[in-house]
């Protein structure tokens, strides 16, 4: 039969579970400290951060969309990946003119949305607003335009001839995908917008169990300027104009000039993968992504990151590399290498998703690989 009976050493006694939790059990194994269930003081963490950070104006309309495409990929007994893609900003103020950045162009999680469209899970695509998209990807944020695909043929727009192939390919792809409802687009633009979102999504995520899946390549901001001390109007670079200090509630604001200095304080964002792991999607398969510039850093980066937070894999790559190679980290398979052979690093190229897909990932329901024979030699 399919009943196993596994150890649970995290509730201290024998459950009987399907196999397929059995990468659920494999979880429990990298960290025996924590609990399935929330920790107080993350939950006071947690509602801390979501009591003090009002929820974007669209959370409404964005978990009606979610609920009801959740539900219905459910009903069909379909894996549901959420796939998060390009950088949170950090606004300076509320009428915001000036915010700080976190780099991402949206490739990885874009790229990465096809792949698993073309394996079968249906995806939420929750990106930042203007980054790339899956399937229109490879016609924006290019040196050329739009329209340098497209000619004039007796009056009529069509697809210049060099380009119709791929393009039809992208199409049929695309329109199958529409077709089907398989592909729910949502945006955020700051970080709160991301992690309401984010924590949203995953609550509606909890009954589909470990048929969901988290693929979080967003570059999420660690610092940020809380509500309650964000100045309403443009900070005035000139002294004469500056607003009297004092934001919300008479906290000291987090920007100000000094001088002609602007001083920011920010403070730390709560660690929001923890109560994703133990609380938001207790369930889910959750992989992460680690962004180092240092090479001597990645893989200790990702290893550290696995052990705290007791999920399934870190995929770690390397600002200046990103696109040709990756490192998959994992309780169950250690470090392994995932690179393009150097021929096939040509600009048309796609990058390493091509290779690592969703297939490789797709096996968690069995437990046995993370990462299926997806190496290629160098
Ligand atoms: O979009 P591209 O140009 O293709 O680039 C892709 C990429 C390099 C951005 C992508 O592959 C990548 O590495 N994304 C993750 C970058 C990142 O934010 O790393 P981090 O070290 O800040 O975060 C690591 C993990 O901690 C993330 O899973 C994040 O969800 C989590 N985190 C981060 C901040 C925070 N306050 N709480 C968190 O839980």
């Amino acid at each position: 039969g399919t009943e196993q009976t596994s150890w649970m050493p995290t509730l201290g006694r024998p459950v009987m579970r399907h196999k397929q939790y059995h990468h659920h059990h494999y979880r429990s194994l990298i960290s025996q400290k924590h609990a399935p269930t929330m920790m107080p003081h993350l939950e006071a963490a947690e509602n801390d951060y979501f009591t003090n950070n009002p929820p974007p104006k669209d959370i409404k309309a964005n978990i009606t969309l979610a609920r009801e495409f959740v539900g219905r990929h459910a009903d069909d007994g379909r894996r549901v990946v959420l796939v998060t893609s390009g950088g949170t900003t950090v606004p300076l103020e509320s009428q915001t003119v000036r915010y700080i950045d976190n780099f991402s162009a949206g490739t990885r999680g874009a790229t990465s949305a096809e792949y698993f469209l073309e394996h079968g899970y249906a995806v939420i695509f929750l990106h930042r607003q203007f980054s790339l998209l899956p399937y229109s990807r490879h016609y924006s944020h290019n040196t050329r335009s739009f329209l340098d695909f497209m000619k004039e043929d007796n009056g009529r727009v069509v697809v210049d001839e060099q380009h119709q192939d791929e393009m039809l390919r992208v199409l049929r792809q695309y329109d199958e995908v529409k077709r089907a409802g398989k592909l729910l687009i949502l945006s955020f633009i700051t970080i709160t917008e991301y992690l309401w979102d984010l924590r949203e999504v995953a609550k509606l995520m909890q009954p589909l169990g470990p048929r969901a899946m988290f693929y979080l390549a967003a570059a999420v901001s660690d610092f940020f300027v809380p509500h309650d001390r964000m100045v309403e109007h443009k900070i005035q670079s000139s002294e004469e104009f500056s607003q009297s200090a004092g934001s919300n509630n008479g906290k000291p604001p987090a920007a100000r000039t000094e001088g002609r200095s602007l001083i920011i304080d920010l403070e730390p964002v709560p660690k929001f993968l923890k109560q994703l792991v133990d609380g938001w999607a207790p369930e889910g398969m959750i992989v992460s992504f680690k962004l180092e510039t240092d090479p001597s850093m990645l893989v200790k980066k990702a290893q550290y990151s696995l052990e705290k937070y007791a999920h399934h894999l870190v995929i770690g790559n390397l600002l200046a590399t990103r696109k040709w190679e990756v490192v998959f980290v994992s309780a169950m398979e250690g470090e392994k290498w995932i690179r393009v052979p150097r021929h096939r690093r040509t600009k048309s190229f796609s990058g390493v998703e091509s290779l690592v897909g969703a297939a490789d990932l797709q096996n968690h329901e069995s437990g046995r690989s993370l990462v299926a024979d997806a190496s290629v030699p160098h």
